[in-house]
């Protein structure tokens, strides 16, 4: 037993100086991740895949929209595309809009989790079965804009692609 009264010793916070460098790094660190993601969320207008609705996955592609899934043309250059993902393919495996367009994505899976990144834009979403992941995205320059699975599903997984094109001359 000790005689030296431990009081003072435990009643203050020690820790040794290059620990204690890092527990301020690491609050630093917090800080600086906090205002990253307010700044991409409220001023970059970073958006995370809604889960928007919940669908049986086993049912989904019996009833509209998404036995017929494809592009809807709503008017003033907006469009939406319901798709699904299925070992190995997207439905549709093409998209065609004019350049100007603004395109909401709704995607779900009949089958096993897929992804779906869209190439130059901010679109990249887990495909889960049962959920429909949904951005929007713009497209204001022409050009062909590969949409890809990128989570494996399975042998053919690298054949999963498919492709948006965004024509010059829209009529808006
Ligand atoms: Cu679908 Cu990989």
């Amino acid at each position: 037993m000790s005689t030296d009264t431990p009081t003072e010793e435990t009643a203050s916070f020690h820790a040794d100086p290059y620990e204690r460098k890092w527990i301020m790094f690491s609050l630093v660190l917090l800080a600086a991740f906090a205002v990253t993601v307010a700044v991409a969320g409220f001023a970059l207008g970073f958006q995370v895949p809604g889960d928007e609705t919940r669908v049986d996955p086993r049912t989904v592609a019996d009833a509209p929209p998404w036995s017929q899934p494809g592009l809807r043309d709503l008017g003033n250059g907006e469009y939406e595309v319901y798709m699904l993902a299925q070992q190995y393919l997207f439905q549709p495996r093409e998209i065609r809009v004019p350049a100007g367009s603004t395109v909401t994505f709704y995607v779900t899976s009949v089958d096993v989790q897929h992804g779906f990144k869209l190439q130059d834009t901010n679109i990249n979403m887990q495909i889960v079965p049962g959920h429909v992941s949904k951005l929007t995205a713009e497209f204001d320059t022409p050009g062909e804009y590969p949409y890809i699975c990128h989570e494996y599903c399975g042998v053919a997984h690298a054949a999963m692609f498919g492709s948006l094109i965004v024509e010059a001359g829209g009529d808006s």
